[in-house]
């Protein structure tokens, strides 16, 4: 039996920033024309009302400051104990909002700022204000918040990542994360220096018996913002958008058959969901399975120049897409390798 303790919850669709290399983004490229999208505030209190007390807000296409409702959402997590999270761009509201913010937390709770190097960096990848983030920032710990400051390397701000570190230990934050960017292009090269591996890349020699669910089978679960429930905010990504372009990929055929009323956090709890869905099951038990049927309606040769996204025309919209160039089965073959390559690709500093 298994028993969900906490969640990633995507809030909305909404941002007021273009990261080029953002899963928004991709999709915008690829012709999503969905527009703005908002998770139902009386979802967050089912969750609570569910005994849920370990809460991140981690849109994987939004930006949870943009929830027109996101005071009365904080509110009823911090209200009912709840340790709280949230990835943030950070530009939105002034100082006071911040203070009050940092006010509301408790132990263990932690909010993480996107802030790639110093200004003019920064500004290369993210449409954000510098400025605003890093005194929303101050704002917040001096109300009493623990902050992380999270940089996504780049070429263009490797040569910033002593002065980051630097500057967030100055300043009081909790951590500094510096994290490999999910692609790089021409324009957001790779770094030269401190340069681990993509994902993309480390799937390439990554083991199947070495996969290590970072969601623990189950005990923590994402939901996206039309309330649909899923393994992971991978698993989301991966079987929810991008392989719609795969309609013979197995976990895609059950989650169209599931997500409307069975797989959504407004219909059922998410014990149900965790234990009784075929989506759920069909990832938990072939996580492991390189037989897993995945039939790719792409049949061009993979290139390995990684500087050049691979691009196809996505069969049931004839509209240019991404391709997952490395892909094997399965999203956990692809994201869930517990190698020391991937500890290279995320550097976590306590300051
Ligand atoms: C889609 S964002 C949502 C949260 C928030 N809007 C933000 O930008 O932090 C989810 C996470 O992806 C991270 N991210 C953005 N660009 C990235 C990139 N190129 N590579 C890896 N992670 C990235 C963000 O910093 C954030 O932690
Ligand atoms: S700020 Fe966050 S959600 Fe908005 S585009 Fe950038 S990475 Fe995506
Ligand atoms: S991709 Fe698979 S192994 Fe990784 S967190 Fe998601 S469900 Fe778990």
């Amino acid at each position: 039996m298994r028993e969900v303790k906490s969640i990633q919850v995507g809030l909305t669709t909404r941002c007021n920033s273009n990261c080029y290399f953002c899963f928004r983004e991709e999709l915008k490229r690829a012709g999503r024309k969905e527009g703005n999208v908002d998770f139902p505030t009386e979802g967050i209190q089912r969750i609570v009302d569910q005994g849920i007390r370990d809460i991140q807000l981690c849109c994987n296409r939004g930006e949870s400051l943009f929830h027109p409702e996101i005071d009365k959402i904080i509110d009823i997590i911090k209200g009912s104990g709840s340790r709280f999270e949230m990835n943030t761009n950070g530009d939105r509201f002034d100082s006071k909002w911040w203070y009050d913010l940092g006010q509301k937390m408790t132990p263990g709770d932690q909010v993480i700022f996107a802030l790639d190097g110093l200004k003019s960096a920064h500004e290369k990848y993210r449409k954000t204000n510098w400025v605003n983030v890093v005194m929303n920032m101050k704002a917040f710990m001096e109300g009493g918040g623990q902050a992380i400051w999270q940089m996504v390397l780049f070429k263009h701000n490797e040569h910033q990542c002593d002065l980051v570190r630097k500057l967030s230990k100055e300043m009081g934050c909790k951590e500094t994360w510096i994290i490999n960017s999910r692609f790089y292009n021409n324009i957001y090269r790779k770094p030269t220096k401190e340069y681990g591996k993509t994902k993309e890349e480390i799937l390439i020699s990554g083991k199947v018996e070495n996969i290590k669910c970072r969601f623990h089978l189950g005990e923590r679960v994402y939901i996206g913002v039309d309330g649909s429930v899923w393994p992971c905010c991978f698993t989301r990504c991966h079987f929810g958008f991008k392989e719609r372009a795969y309609p013979n990929n197995v976990v895609t055929k059950n989650y169209n058959k599931e997500r409307v009323d069975f797989n959504n956090v407004m219909n059922n709890t998410l014990n149900d969901i965790v234990n009784n869905s075929k989506m759920f099951n069909y990832v938990f038990d072939n996580m492991y399975n390189e037989s897993v049927p995945y039939k790719a309606e792409y049949n061009g040769s993979f290139k390995e120049d990684i500087d050049k996204p691979i691009m196809y025309k996505n069969p049931s919209n004839e509209r240019l897409v991404r391709h997952p160039r490395n892909m094997v089965n399965f999203a956990c073959q692809l994201y869930c390798h517990d190698t020391p390559e991937i500890e290279k690709n995320r550097r976590e500093i306590r300051n």
